[in-house]
Formats: C-alpha cells, structure tokens, sequence
C-alpha cells in the first residue's frame, strides 16, 4: 500500500514515467496470461487482440496509479498502434504532430517544472463552496488554468463574479480562450502568472508544483490586499502553515490548503 501511494504520488509529479512502468507491468501480465492460457488451455492469441488486451491492462493499470484520464487512451492505444503500424512505414509527421501537440499542452513543463494536470469536479466542487462565503465582489484568478474547465463551471455557477484564468501553453489558451467565449464574466490571457497584476484580485487558486509556491507567495503577499484568500490544490507553501486544509479524499489524495494574506 506504501508503494502505491508513492507511485500515485509520483505520478503527479512523473506521470509519463509512471505511464511506462504502467506499460512494463501490463506487458509482463500479458506475457503471464498468453503462457498460462496456452499452456492451461491450448488457447493462442493473435498479435493484436494480445495487443489490445496489453492496452487495456496498462490503461487500467496507470488509471489505478493515479494518472489522469488523457493517459488512458494514451496507454491504451500505444502498443496495439506500434503493432498495428509495425509493418508500416509512418510518415515522419505523424510523430513529429505528436511531439508538438505533447509540447504545445505541457510547454511549461521544461521552465516552469509545471504540467498540465486537473482540477477534477470535487475540487471544484469544494472551491464552489469556499467562494460562496466570500464578500462581493468576487475577483478570482487562476494562475496556470489550463483549458480552463474548473474556471468556466464557477463562471457559470457565481455570474456576479468575475473571473479571470492566465495561461502560457499555447493549446490550453487557445481551448481556454475558445470555450470562455461565450461567459461574459470569464476571460483569459495570453500571460504568465509571473507578469500578472495580483491587486486586482481577492480570491486566488493554482494547482502547480512544489516548485513555483515559495516565490508565488512571496508575489502574492507584496501584491494582494490583506484578507484575500489564497488557495492551493495539494502543493504547499514551504513554511507558512495553511489557516485551513480541506481533504479532498480522491484518488491523487489531494487538498485545498487556504491561506490570508496577511495584513
Ligand atoms: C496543473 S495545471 C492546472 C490547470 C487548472 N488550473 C486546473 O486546476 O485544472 C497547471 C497549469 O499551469 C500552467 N502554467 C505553468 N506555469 C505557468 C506560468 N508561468 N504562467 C501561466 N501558466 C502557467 C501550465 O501550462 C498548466 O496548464
């Protein structure tokens, strides 16, 4: 059980490297299913139905780990499309659209040390109920938001707030920015979080990594007016205690950590 959680924990942090270990175990399996069937049985596979079953296993397999639902079809279709193009010659822009469609999706991997994961309908749930106890008017920012599902659901759910979510992938603005046309109190910039203007809000998420916490936390208490809320899904910030944790009991074992700005 201790090896699974440090696996779950891993894949938030590592997730393509959990995806292979995902792979590695699920063709182990396989190669243990198709000797004992054919063995037990006399049954044999053909090279793609085991291949879809080695799929299915690793899908499933990295779903349990903890990866997020993109890496399900990921580890699904893999080795049943190396099996099905194995013969084939592909032409080389289908991985070269593959290789930029991973990187225009998690650019701020490689700077930032931040990808692209979600906040799933628990979290947002939990933030819905945090935001409702806070004194109008309501400005909200989502640093990092991605294509921007959690901000649009609490557009739609508080339409006198306004919200605003800042993104530098250039695919998850582009989703962001095309789905928030249609909330008028949802906009979405083009705009590092580092260049953003915090004074403007008083209710701020982000959902990053270890890495940027210190530094955001030091920008948010020289920016934001004592009292606006600062809040954090799962990452900490190193040495200031949260005024509040609320567990989200998924299965990334996730929590939104609340802090004030200090006055
Ligand atoms: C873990 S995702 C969270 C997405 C969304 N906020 C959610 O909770 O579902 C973090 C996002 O922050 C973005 N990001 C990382 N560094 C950034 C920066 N300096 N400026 C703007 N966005 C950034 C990443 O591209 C990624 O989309």
């Amino acid at each position: 059980m201790v090896l699974v959680e440090g696996l779950r924990r891993l894949a938030q942090r590592y997730p393509a490297l959990v995806a292979l270990l995902a792979q590695l175990l699920a063709t182990a399996l396989l190669t243990a299913v198709v000797l004992a069937a054919n063995h037990l049985a006399g049954w044999r596979f053909g090279w793609l139905t085991a291949g879809l079953l080695q799929g299915l296993m690793a899908a499933t397999l990295g779903r349990w780990l903890g990866l997020s639902r993109w890496w399900w079809w990921l580890n699904l279709g893999f080795v049943p499309a190396l099996l099905a193009f194995g013969g084939a010659p592909l032409p080389s822009w289908v991985f070269l659209a593959a290789f930029l469609l991973l990187l225009l999706f998690n650019w701020n991997s490689f700077t930032e040390r931040v990808p692209l994961y979600l906040t799933g309908a628990q979290g947002t749930q939990l933030l819905a109920g945090i935001i409702a106890q806070q004194p109008a008017p309501l400005r909200f920012v989502d640093l990092g938001c991605g294509p921007a599902g959690p901000l649009l659901t609490l557009a739609r759910q508080f339409p006198t707030g306004q919200f605003v979510g800042v993104e530098t992938a250039p695919l998850s603005y582009l989703l962001a920015k095309f789905r928030a046309l249609f909330q008028s109190n949802c906009s979405i910039r083009y705009q590092s979080l580092w260049r953003t203007d915090l004074a403007e809000f008083n209710v701020l998420y982000c959902f990053l990594s270890p890495a940027p916490m210190a530094a955001l936390w030091q920008k948010s208490v020289q920016e934001m007016r004592p009292g606006a809320l600062f809040v954090s899904n799962t990452f900490e910030v190193p040495g200031v205690a949260p005024e509040q944790t609320l567990q989200l009991n998924d299965w990334r074992d996730s929590s939104l950590l609340l802090w004030r700005i200090p006055g």
